[in-house]
């Protein structure tokens, strides 16, 4: 009898899956994405992970090819077992101090915008950053002033970042977004500002790149992470059945011990690759302000509809290095839109 079961509940499983992948294939935008988190609610991962290994493109280019000249400082298999097993992966010094500044500076140079708080304060577009003055918890650049910025291009052409990702995503990148924002000092944890527990849903299956470009111990707000909550059924029913909501440090100690949690500190230059399906935040700041750039590649495109020219980036001030990498990969940058 109990055999009997097993063989239909398997059964079931295959019907479902097949069901899913098919409705995966044929939905479009936004009405794909409420499809994918709604998918994701009910079954915890296992047909995004299926769909994605259907819809995504093969593999462009080969680890350690010698001809892309990727760096064997990397240890790219063990980056990625940690990335299967953990949902993360760190690399200090990724970034030279160099670039580190050049990336600060450019951040206090080019306007963001303060986002509202939880209580409905703060919001404020078009204003610079003064470290020495923030108006609000969060503030956020737009995407296409982040892609302006010479050195976040080096590190969106970066070989070694394109290798993380297509491993992890075991075929072609796509770039999905790009963000870069502070964090200020505060009281308490804002939801808004993304400083509560919660897990990303915008794809079929990514990869998130944080880098910091501020030095970041524990009170200036590390990020935190889950270990192996990124798993296809790795968070319990009771949390997904909320849908897609933060949730109190309380709630997560539930199911996952506090002492395993992971507080990435680092000093500036410091990336961290990790699968945002898993639970994060980012601690609120105690102390200081917090820099950070974030990249996101996706193994498809299947989801979260695009608004156009989120990712517009004028001729005048593309590198070198990222207009002979979208010529290279043309399918990794088909988001970027260059304008005359
Ligand atoms: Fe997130």
């Amino acid at each position: 009898m109990g055999k009997l079961i097993l063989v239909f509940r398997s059964i079931g499983n295959l019907l479902m899956m097949l069901f899913t992948v098919s409705v995966f294939r044929f939905t479009k935008g936004n009405y794909g994405l409420k499809y994918a988190q709604q998918t994701f609610f009910i079954f915890g991962g296992k047909p995004g992970t299926l769909a994605s290994k259907i819809l995504r493109k093969k593999r462009n280019f080969k680890l350690n090819h010698v001809e892309h000249n990727l760096s064997s400082e990397i240890d790219y298999k063990t980056i990625d077992s940690k990335l299967k097993q953990q949902g993360f992966a760190v690399e200090k010094k990724f970034l030279s101090q160099e670039s580190v500044k050049s990336i600060k500076d450019f951040s206090l140079k080019n306007l963001g915008a303060y986002r509202e708080t939880d209580k409905g304060e703060g919001a404020l577009a078009n204003i610079l950053f003064d470290p020495s003055d923030p108006k609000a918890i969060r503030y956020d650049y737009s995407p296409s002033t982040v892609l302006a910025c010479t050195d976040v291009q080096k590190v969106l052409s970066d070989k070694r970042v394109l290798a993380i990702a297509q491993n992890y995503l075991g075929g072609e990148p796509i770039l999905d977004f790009v963000a870069m924002w502070w964090h200020t000092k505060s009281l308490k944890p804002d939801s808004n500002a993304a400083q509560l527990f919660h897990f990303d849903m915008d794809r079929l299956r990514w990869i998130k790149f944080f880098f910091y470009v501020t030095d970041v111990g524990i009170d200036n707000g590390p990020h935190v992470y889950v270990p192996s909550s990124h798993h296809d059924n790795a968070l319990p029913f009771s949390l997904r059945k909320r849908g897609y909501v933060r949730h109190s440090d309380k709630d997560v100690a539930r199911h996952f011990p506090e002492s395993n949690w992971k507080f990435f500190t680092g000093e500036a230059g410091t990336m961290i690759a990790e699968d945002t399906r898993g639970l994060h935040k980012g601690a609120h700041v105690l102390r200081g302000n917090r820099l950070l750039f974030q990249l996101q590649f996706t193994s498809a495109l299947y989801g979260k509809s695009e608004e156009p020219d989120n990712m517009a980036l004028n001729s005048s001030v593309l590198t070198k290095e990222l207009r002979h990498a979208i010529g290279e990969f043309p399918h990794i940058y088909q988001k970027v839109k260059i304008l005359n």
